[in-house]
C-alpha cells in the first residue's frame, strides 16, 4: 500500500541547544541548570556532559549539510537562553546572537524553514539561583530573553514555539532526575503555573510585533495512558494519574480549555499543593495560538500488576523494560483526542518523534538500524490515518538530526539519523537517513516493504 502525505507536507528533523551546541562555556555563554546538574556525579549515565555533545557551535555548516542530503524542508531547534543572555537577564551577548543569526542565514540559503523553540529546558543558572520557575518574577525574565529574540530573529523563523514539554520543568522540580534535581512537589507545581503564565504572555509579546509570517505555538508531549485493564478500578485509577495528573493533562487543560481540570484540582486540594495564583492568569495562560506541537513517542497501557512484578523484579536486581511495547495506533487516538476533547481546531506538527538506540549494541548494529525505520514507518501509518481522518497535521518532525546529549541518559541513548562519534566529532549516516531521505523525496513510502 503506498502512502502518501499532503501537498506541502512539512519533513523535518529536530534537535536542542543543550544537546547539541556545546561551546558551553565559550565566548560569554554564561551555565546553564543542565551544565550544573551535569556535573553532579551520578545525575548522568555514564557521567556524559553536555559541555562538547555534538559541538554544533562550531558545526553549523556541517549540520545544515546534512539537513540538505535528508531533504528536509524545516529544521527544528532551540535557542540557548545562557547564550544570548548568559546571566538570564541583563547584558545580550553579541556572539551568542551572531551564532543563531549565522545559523538562520545557513537555513535561508538552503531553502529551509526555521522552527525554532524559545526555551527547551536549560534554564540559565543566574535565574536559578534566584528561584527559577518557582518565582513568580520568572515571567519577566522570560520576556527580557523572549523579547531579544523576537527583536533579531522575529520574521526569520517560521514557527515559534514558547516553550518544548513544559513537563521537564516538572521532572527537575518534584521527582527531581532533571535538572536542577530539586524534590519538592509543591515548589514543582508553583513552577508549572509560573511557566504556563510565561507561554500565555510570551505569546502576548509576539502579537505585539504584527510579523508578516511568523507563527507561534506552543510543543507539548502527550504520553497517553490507557488501562491496562480496562474497567479493573486500580488501571483505571494509574491511567487518570498518568494523564491528568502528572501528564498532558496538566498542560492540555489551561492551555485550551481554561483553568486546572477537575481531577487536577482535586489533587491539589487533597494534597494542599494548589498554587499560589492571581485574577486573570488563566485568561493569559489561553491564548489563541497559531499552531500545536505534539511530541510523540508512545501509548502507555498501566497494569498495576505487572507495575508490582516489575518492581519486584527490579529490588531484586534483575533485568527488565519498564514497557517495552511500541503502540503507534495511539497517535490516531492521541490526535482524536486533541480535536475532541481539547478542541484543538488550529493545524497540529508533530514536533517529535524517533527511537533511542543503546549505545553499548556498538557502531555497527546502531548504523544499521532497520529497528528505527520500521517503529517510524509505523507511527507514520497512524498518523496518516489521522490526516485521512480530517485531522489537520501539516507535518512531522523526526527526533533527531543526530546522536546527542540525551539529558540524564547522558549519551548512552542515541536518536540520530546520524551516529556521532563523539571523539572525532564525525557524523555519519545511519540505514534511516538515507530511508528517511527517500520518504521525503516521494512525500511518502510503501507500508509492505
Ligand atoms: C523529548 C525531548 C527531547 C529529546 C527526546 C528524546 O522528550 O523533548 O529533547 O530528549 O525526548
Amino acid at each position: 500500500m503506498q502512502i502518501r502525505f499532503p501537498e506541502n507536507f512539512t519533513w523535518g528533523v529536530a534537535t536542542a541547544a543543550a544537546q547539541i551546541e556545546g561551546g558551553a562555556y565559550e565566548d560569554g555563554r554564561g551555565p546553564s541548570i543542565w551544565d550544573v546538574f551535569s556535573s553532579i556525579p551520578g545525575k548522568i549515565k555514564n557521567g556524559g556532559k553536555p559541555d562538547v555533545a555534538c559541538d554544533s557551535y562550531h558545526l553549523a555548516e556541517r549540520d545544515v549539510e546534512m539537513l540538505k542530503e535528508l531533504g528536509v524542508n524545516s529544521y527544528r531547534f532551540s535557542f540557548s537562553w545562557s547564550r544570548i543572555l548568559p546571566q538570564g537577564t541583563g547584558k545580550v551577548n553579541e556572539a551568542g546572537i551572531a551564532y543563531y543569526k549565522k545559523l538562520l542565514g545557513l537555513l535561508k540559503d538552503a531553502g529551509i524553514k526555521a522552527n525554532a523553540t524559545i526555551y527547551h529546558w536549560d534554564l540559565p543558572y543566574a535565574l536559578q539561583m534566584k528561584g527559577g520557575f518557582g518565582n513568580r518574577d520568572i515571567v519577566n525574565w522570560y520576556l527580557e530573553y523572549a523579547k531579544v529574540l523576537f527583536d533579531n530573529f522575529g520574521d526569520d523563523v517560521d514557527l515559534w514555539a514558547t516553550f518544548n514539554e513544559p513537563i521537564a520543568t516538572y521532572v527537575g522540580y518534584g521527582p527531581g532526575f532533571f535538572a536542577p534535581g530539586i524534590q519538592d512537589e509543591k515548589y514543582a507545581r508553583q513552577a508549572l503555573h509560573h511557566l504556563l503564565l510565561c507561554h500565555g504572555e510570551g505569546v502576548k509579546l509576539f502579537r505585539s510585533y504584527s510579523f508578516k509570517k511568523a507563527k507561534i505555538g506552543i510543543v507539548v508531549d502527550v504520553w497517553k495512558h490507557y488501562p491496562g485493564r480496562p474497567g479493573n478500578a486500580e488501571d483505571e485509577a494509574m491511567a487518570l494519574q498518568g494523564n491528568e495528573i502528572r501528564g498532558f493533562g496538566m498542560f492540555l487543560h489551561p492551555l485550551f480549555l481554561g483553568g486546572y481540570s477537575e481531577p487536577l484540582q482535586a489533587y491539589f486540594r487533597e494534597n494542599g499543593l494548589t498554587p499560589v495564583m492571581r485574577e486573570g492568569d488563566f485568561e493569559t495562560i489561553r491564548q489563541p495560538l497559531d499552531f500545536y506541537g505534539l511530541n510523540f513517542y508512545n501509548g502507555l497501557y498501566d497494569n498495576a500488576e505487572k507495575l508490582r512484578e516489575m518492581q519486584k523484579k527490579r529490588m531484586e536486581g534483575g533485568n527488565y523494560q519498564d514497557r517495552p511495547e511500541n503502540h503507534p495506533e495511539a497517535l490516531r487516538d492521541v490526535l482524536h483526542m486533541l480535536k475532541e476533547k481539547y478542541g484543538v481546531n488550529i493545524p497540529i506538527y508533530i514536533t517529535e518523534n524517533g527511537m533511542p538506540f543503546d549505545d553499548a549494541q556498538g557502531k555497527a548494529a546502531n548504523l544499521d538500524d532497520q529497528a528505527r525505520i520500521d517503529y517510524v514507518k509505523g507511527v507514520l501509518t497512524w498518523l496518516h490515518k489521522g490526516i485521512e481522518d480530517g485531522i489537520d497535521v501539516r507535518g512531522y518532525y523526526l527526533w533527531s538530526l543526530m546522536d546527542n546529549f540525551e539529558w540524564s541518559a547522558g549519551y548512552a541513548a542515541r536518536y540520530g539519523l546520524y551516529y556521532t562519534d563523539y571523539e572525532t566529532l564525525e557524523r555519519i549516516p545511519k540505514k534511516s537517513a538515507s530511508w528517511y531521505a527517500q520518504v521525503i523525496r516521494e512525500n511518502g513510502f510503501d507500508a509492505e516493504s
